[in-house]
């Protein structure tokens, strides 16, 4: 599987960790920034590591920022995404099983970071149900596709 991961400044410490820890299960992984604590715009990391996936040229991200919301907001404004914001392993298990996630996101202020390796563990070995949860994602891209031009 090949996956995309950013973060802010607020976000950076963790992203290192999780960075890190993918890596050692031997996942490939682009590293989207940011590089350092220096301060940056969650609304560009969240958006390029969202293009990339709904481009297809990744198939999963991960996005941090300090709270996960508003790096998730971002990825969420790019059609073909859906960014789920997790802080417990349910959450992360569901947001695969019944939302098709393909991006998670977490908050490094919100979390620790053993739980946030254990969160995207369970995220990225969950696979989608399908079923009626397809139909409910489909429903979710009719709401893009009714406000694209
Ligand atoms: C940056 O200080 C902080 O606002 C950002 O990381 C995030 O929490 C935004 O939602």
């Amino acid at each position: 599987m090949k996956l995309a991961i950013g973060s802010d400044h607020g976000g950076f410490a963790l992203k290192s960790e999780i960075l890190k820890h993918i890596q050692g299960q031997g996942y490939d992984v682009k590293d989207f920034g940011c590089y350092s604590t220096d301060s940056v715009d969650y609304p560009d990391v969240g958006s390029a590591v969202a293009e990339a996936v709904a481009k297809g040229e990744y198939d999963r991200g991960i996005i941090i920022c300090g709270t996960g919301i508003g790096i998730s907001i971002a990825a969420n404004k790019v059609p073909g995404i859906r960014a789920a914001l997790c802080g417990d392993c349910f959450s992360a298990k569901a947001s695969r099983e019944h939302n098709n996630a393909n991006i998670l996101a977490m908050g490094e202020r919100v979390i620790g970071v053993e739980l946030a390796k254990m969160i995207a563990d369970i995220w990225l070995t969950t696979e989608f149900s399908g079923g009626r949860h397809s139909r409910r994602v489909d429903k979710i891209g009719d709401i893009e596709c009714r406000y694209s031009k």
